[in-house]
């Protein structure tokens, strides 16, 4: 054998190995000149001013104050990152890194303080028109989340996902904030995650409203969820879209779930479909509704366990047609994988209704791989948009999240890694096909991490919660992404000078 042919024989290996093992590519790779690149942030996890200037409690409110805490070492977010006075220091930041855009999300109680279009809060629509104004200024489109996670505390009180009202409530408010901004704002995300909010939630009492009724209210949550962004999206569609020229979509939270062994390949899809596909197949599939899986286990396991119906609820055939395609993109947010088997008994021979049970799988994340919170898998994302490509005929995808979480330190070199080789995999699916259209780092700053508190951080830059300005510093990953973003190329070997400040470029 020629020795030209014994190196393209490795590598072919190389190539083929790099998609199943964290094996990656060294070379200079080029993303698509119109791809967007950007960061992103929530309203709870960053704002503070929680009840500053007429916004009134939310369910996370209410959880961070509850006594005994849940949250690590007692954090709450009535100050966060302070962000709801220091919005022209975040958009400095984007500035910094040259971005194309900047997504935030919207505080429902701090836009409608009684959860209803009956009284809109002047000060809370300034804050927000503030920030968007900024953004323009300096041509940087915001991206704009209607809901994530942050739900009034009065609404939950009234059921919350739970009640089939909240369809109507929440398509209000999306109502009220297209009204507002809908003139300066072109992307709209629905509902940032509906499985955490599902799921984590309703099912489990890890999030707020920690409702831990899982098999039922998590499901009365995915259905209500799926309609309310529904109904939105129409509502956009046939009222604004045509005097607003914008783009809407709901996002996803998606892991890649390997199986464990061939014998596991039926046990991995269906942990996919309870945990995404209930989502993404009402939406995006041809048929959609419900995945028939679902449909199928829960119907058998409610029989089973004395119920008179599902505890799964069904969509009617009009239903089922009013959420099908309502996503103008498949809006993803993906963080890392798990390898999955089958076991039909753990959770208590179906005697006790759970989604866990219903699925009967478990996942786990393999000991080798490098993470704390988040693993470092990045095969798993390019398994994962292929597979979005595959099953739902190639939707143009929104990465509306992807990120590490690290120790506290400017010189981050696991996030610059994290980054490098996820942002390989995505280029892996691009060049088989996938429509990625835009890219954003999770999280521009370190935040509130949920009941994980502050001491987890995903920041490009570092938030410094002992100063009264919480300043914000650079770490190594942001001059790395900013290069990224600035070239539209991926290479590996760039060595940024982080004893440079991180400064503005010209045109920004
Ligand atoms: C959420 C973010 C969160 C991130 C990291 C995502 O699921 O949308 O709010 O900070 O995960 O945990």
């Amino acid at each position: 054998m020629l020795l030209s042919q014994i190196l393209l024989c490795v590598a072919c290996f190389v190539l083929t190995e790099s998609k199943t093992k964290n094996i990656y590519r060294q070379e200079v790779r080029k993303f698509p000149d119109q791809m967007l690149f950007g960061s992103a942030t929530a309203a709870y996890q960053i704002e503070g001013a929680w009840n500053e200037d007429g916004k009134s409690e939310n369910i996370w409110d209410r959880l961070s104050h509850q006594d005994p805490c849940r949250i690590t070492e007692c954090h709450t977010g009535d100050i966060a990152a302070n962000s709801y006075y220091s919005y022209k220091r975040d958009v400095e930041m984007i500035r910094e890194l040259g971005l194309d855009f900047y997504r935030f999300s919207l505080s429902w109680t701090r836009i409608l303080p009684t959860s209803f279009p009956d009284k809109i809060n002047e000060k809370g629509v300034e804050y927000y028109n503030n920030l968007i104004n900024e953004l323009l200024t300096y041509n940087i489109e915001p991206m704009v989340t209607i809901y994530h996670w942050d739900l009034p505390q009065k609404l939950q009180e009234l059921g919350g996902w739970a009640n089939p009202h909240i369809v109507d409530w929440y398509t209000d408010y999306a109502r009220v904030v297209f009204e507002l901004f809908g003139d300066k704002v072109k992307y709209w995300f629905t509902i940032n995650e509906p499985r955490q909010i599902c799921d984590m939630g309703y099912g489990t009492a890890v999030f707020a409203p920690l409702l831990n009724e899982s098999g039922y209210a998590d499901y009365l949550c995915s259905k209500h969820i799926l309609l309310a962004h529904a109904k939105a999206y129409h509502l956009y569609n046939d009222e604004y879209r045509s005097k607003q020229g914008g783009t809407i979509g709901i996002v996803i939270s998606a892991s890649w779930l390997e199986p464990e062994s061939d014998e596991h390949t039926e046990a991995a899809e269906d942990a996919r479909q309870f945990e995404w596909g209930i989502y993404a197949n009402p939406i995006f599939s041809e048929k959609g509704g419900f995945p028939e899986v679902m449909k199928q286990k829960v119907a058998l396991k409610s029989m089973i366990q004395g119920f008179p119906r599902s505890r799964l609820p069904e969509f009617t055939p009009e239903e089922v047609e009013f959420v099908k395609g309502t996503s103008d993109f498949f809006g993803l947010n993906h963080y890392s994988s798990s390898f999955v088997y089958r076991n039909e008994s753990v959770y208590g021979y179906h005697r006790e209704p759970s989604l866990n049970d219903d699925v009967s799988v478990i996942s786990y994340e393999d000991s080798s791989w490098e993470g704390y919170h988040t693993k470092m898998v990045p095969w798993g994302f390019y398994k994962l948009l292929t597979k979005i490509r595959e099953d739902y005929d190639n939707p143009p995808i929104l990465i509306a999240e992807n990120g590490y979480d690290s120790l506290r330190s400017l010189k981050d070199d696991d996030r610059v890694k994290y980054y490098r080789q996820y942002l390989d995999a995505v280029l892996d699916a691009i060049e088989e096909g996938s429509d990625i259209i835009a890219y954003t780092a999770w999280s521009l700053m370190d935040s509130f991490e949920w009941v994980r508190g502050y001491n987890v951080r995903f920041g490009l830059y570092e938030v410094d919660y002992e100063s009264p300005e919480r300043t914000r510093t650079p770490r190594k990953s942001a001059y790395v992404y900013k290069e990224i973003a600035r070239t539209h190329t991926l290479d590996h070997n760039y060595e940024p000078d982080i004893s440079v400040p991180l400064s503005i470029d010209e045109g920004h």
